[in-house]
């Protein structure tokens, strides 16, 4: 993790780093960039795994980002350099089938990028480019940094080849894009990125994609504090999040045979319930598995059987990944996602109306939810929640897709130096052998707006 300070950065240390980057740029390529993209991070307020199942999601973009200087090249090579060393150099090719690095390599989300762009409409683009990125979102913290690195690519792919396309757009084939990576993630992390408005978190509903700022309260901070466990989407976080995809997909069939006769056709992801039934509350459709179904694991086996189905069929037709456990927790994992989703509406109203109280107790609803319900919290993040509420939160909950990262607190601002105080001295302090270092590791953060691609010289091609 890099850069120390409890903020995020300001205007002025992002026209530093852009600077930087640019003179970084003609020394390690030989010639100036011709533009610089940025693309933010984000924390998720509200609405935890709910974006693939074709549910609402409440994040914010925030006050750290990835920005990439370039310049488009005559052949159809793509070289990406990163100012951070840890991270090797890379090369490739665009084509319209772009085999993937090893896995695990940072390069993937740059080809994801290229990938996504060269799929869509069937066009591929025909100027590689010379990159040099520069982020400064910490890594593997649930904070989006490789959602942030596929948008800054992309938009720098096609500022290389004069081509625009919408954010919208783009927020709809960049995740699709990702799965290359090997995550089934849905659409949050790319969409708040292109997105964003200044100053508010944004309602995102997918499937046609729609968005709506949502007025944050004032007086209160935003504060995201890292568990110092490691989430990286390409390790093994990537299973335990693709085994609740599943488990999600298994409960719309397990729903469909209980609704039988009242559902006007085959469900293809939990949030049909709610274009299918308007009107009805989500949580209702809980009552249809829970009493059917005992409330444990169940193998594939077992949930064939009380299908009625071949589980060779539902394998398929679920397509479920070899490797995964053979345990699938359907009725706990739909109760989250159907009163997650119904959190979500609460809570945008209880925003709108200003009321911070109302919104605090549904993300410590929604913690709970994901600590019980879903099972993605671990000690760590549990011991931090438990400290942020002592150091008086009002809220608090885990951000992103869980297994370590980041929790994010609802503070009045009046509070927040003491709930900082309380935090290191409770968490951080008996943690990290050298105090210095806690301020990495806990930000208070602005929403921000959503990514940039600005020109700087004409492109001769
Ligand atoms: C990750 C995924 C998102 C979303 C969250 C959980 O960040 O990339 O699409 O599913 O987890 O809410």
């Amino acid at each position: 993790m890099k850069k120390a300070g409890n903020r995020g950065s300001e205007p002025a240390d992002e026209e530093r780093r852009r600077e930087n980057l640019l003179q970084q740029f003609r020394r390690s390529y030989g010639r100036d960039a011709q533009f610089v993209t940025r693309a933010p991070g984000r924390v998720n307020l509200l609405g935890e795994h709910t974006d693939y199942n074709g549910l609402p999601v409440l994040p914010m973009a925030i006050d750290r980002n990835t920005l990439i200087a370039g310049a488009a090249r005559r052949d159809l090579q793509v070289n990406v350099k990163n100012l951070d060393s840890s991270f090797a150099p890379r090369s490739f090719e665009l084509a319209k089938s772009i085999p993937a690095f090893a896995a695990g390599d940072w390069g993937n989300y740059t080809k994801a990028a290229a990938q996504g762009l060269a799929l869509h409409a069937g066009k591929t683009l025909r100027h590689g480019a010379d990159l040099l990125v520069d982020g400064n979102i910490p890594h593997g913290a649930g904070l989006s940094s490789s959602s942030a690195l596929v948008v800054a690519t992309a938009l720098a792919l096609l500022a290389a080849n004069e081509r625009h396309e919408s954010p919208e757009t783009l927020a709809e084939i960049l995740p699709g894009a990702e799965r290359y990576v090997g995550t089934l993630s849905g659409g949050m992390d790319h969409a708040i990125s292109l997105l964003a408005e200044a100053g508010h978190a944004l309602r995102i509903d997918f499937f046609p994609l729609r968005t709506r700022p949502v007025p944050l309260p004032s007086g209160y901070d935003i504060i995201v504090c890292h568990s110092l466990v490691q989430a990286e989407k390409s390790a093994a976080a990537k299973r335990h999040y693709n085994h609740r995809v599943i488990e999600c997909r298994l409960a719309c069939r397990l729903l469909d045979v209980a609704l039988g006769t009242g559902l006007p056709r085959d469900l293809t992801m939990l949030g049909d319930l709610a274009t299918l039934f308007p009107g009805r509350s989500l949580s209702e459709f809980v009552a249809y598995l829970s009493p059917w179904l005992p409330d444990r694991p169940l193998s594939l086996a077992e949930i064939a059987t009380y299908i009625g189905a071949p589980v060779d069929a539902l394998q398929v037709q679920c397509q479920v990944p070899p490797g995964l456990s053979d345990a699938f927790a359907v009725v706990r994992r739909a109760r989250h996602v159907l009163t997650e989703a119904e959190r979500v509406g609460q809570a945008e109203e209880a925003l709108g109306a200003g009321d911070a109280g109302a919104f605090a107790s549904l993300m410590d609803a929604s913690h709970a939810s994901c600590r019980d319900d879903y099972e993605i919290s671990c000690r760590e993040i549990e011991d931090l929640i438990r400290a942020s509420k002592d150091g008086g939160a009002l809220g608090a909950r885990l951000t992103g897709a869980g297994f370590g990262g980041c929790t994010v607190s609802l503070v009045d601002r009046s509070r927040t130096a003491e709930f900082l105080k309380h935090v290191d001295r409770h968490f951080y302090a008996q943690r990290l052998a050298d105090e210095r270092h806690i301020e990495q590791y806990r930000f208070v953060f602005r929403p921000r707006g959503g990514a940039t691609s600005q020109r700087l010289e004409a492109i001769t091609s």
